[in-house]
């Protein structure tokens, strides 16, 4: 498990797996104050869109103890304070939507429950608690659903990181192919290493090694070739966030992936849960991409000694024509759109917790 809240409000504490030192060390690191969580998040300690959600849902649960120890006995300036910690959380990473849509959420749910910060800061921690029991059971239902659409297909491509590292329970793109694993089937997968940051290389190989999930990593350069083989039988990327008309931004590379798909006719399956559904952007061009800083250090490039500047987007976004099959926890939408997806956009909208209606 990447994360774990122990402990009550007064005396909890959020457990991080230490993303940045995997595959060499296992180190947890134990956060008490919400500001450590926003740096951990900054610095990709904890990683992968439904992570980051949750990872956000419990560091506005220690941001809401910090304000109570700080309390002036105003519960207006508590509530002030309160929100000034949670958009701090909030922006800490802008592409995913899973974050903001959960702190927003885990708000919203504890406003509605009667009584002063105290009970706000224990409405926090129990709409944490559910964000992450939802959150689990959304992994194993986009495992059953997207098995069901997989059928015979056994040999897959993956990019970046999407299992249990990087969202409670089995994942995203990578719980099908835990669960077909789990039921015996023979399954081939094949690692993009994911550049800068080597999420497929260190994490995805380290968790499928774990599972005992054959698999090879492969450079990006390499995939081209690898699909027009004949070598897969499917593309299964996650997603950072799912536009209201089902373009979709993920870990830069994706796009490549997608193009280099429908040339050589296999399909690109996309696996979330509806915490990444964003009802309120219409397309991909509005999604807010990160980019990593251009210091020098991204790619570790150095020309005689002197620092060699980087373009370092950290994602990028797809066009939804692109995509095959869409599993989210409800189901299934193929070559998904504005009108296939406007009823998942609407239930997301009334989730009030991680979904969109942002
Ligand atoms: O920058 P990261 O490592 O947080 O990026 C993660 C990804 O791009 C994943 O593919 C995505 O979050 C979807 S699966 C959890």
């Amino acid at each position: 498990v990447a994360l774990r809240f122990d402990g009550g409000l007064e005396d909890g504490r959020l457990l991080l797996l230490d993303q940045t030192r995997l595959p060499l060390e296992e180190v947890f690191l134990e956060r008490r104050r919400a500001e450590e969580v926003v740096a951990d998040l900054r610095r990709l300690a904890v990683r992968g869109a439904p992570l980051v959600g949750l990872a956000g849902a419990y560091a506005l649960v220690l941001a809401a103890r910090e304000c109570l120890e700080g309390d002036t006995g105003s519960p207006r300036r508590y509530f002030e304070d309160l929100g000034t910690r949670a958009e701090e959380i909030a922006s800490a990473r802008p592409t995913a939507v899973n974050l903001r849509g959960a702190v927003t959420g885990c708000l919203r749910a504890a406003w509605t429950r009667k009584g002063g910060p105290v009970a706000v800061a224990r409405g926090l921690l129990e709409a944490a608690r559910e964000l992450e029991a939802r959150e689990v059971e959304s992994s194993h239902a986009i495992a059953r659903h997207a098995t069901a659409w997989l059928g015979e297909k056994r040999r897959f491509l993956t990019h970046c990181n999407t299992g249990a590292l990087a969202a409670p329970g089995l994942g995203t793109a990578l719980a099908p192919i835990y669960l077909l694993h789990h039921r015996g089937a023979a399954v081939e997968v094949w690692v993009g290493e994911t550049r800068p940051l080597l999420q497929g290389w260190r994490l995805t190989a380290y968790e499928l090694a774990r599972a005992e999930v054959p698999h090879r990593v492969l450079a990006e350069g390499a995939a081209a070739g690898l699909l027009r083989s004949g070598a897969v039988d499917a593309v299964l990327v996650g997603a950072d966030r799912i536009c209201r008309n089902g373009d979709f931004a993920n870990k830069v590379g994706t796009y490549g992936l997608a193009v280099l798909a429908r040339e050589h006719g296999v399909p690109l399956v996309v696996a979330a849960p509806t915490s990444t559904l964003d009802a309120a952007t219409p397309a991909g061009d509005r999604i807010p991409i990160e980019e990593r800083p251009d210091d020098g250090g991204t790619y570790l490039l150095a020309t005689a000694g002197r620092p060699v500047g980087a373009y370092a987007p950290a994602f990028d976004w797809t066009p939804a024509r692109l995509v095959t099959a869409l599993v989210t926890e409800h189901g299934v939408v193929e070559s998904p759109d504005e009108v296939r997806l406007a009823p998942w956009m609407a239930d997301a909208g009334l989730q009030g917790g991680s979904g969109g209606g942002r």
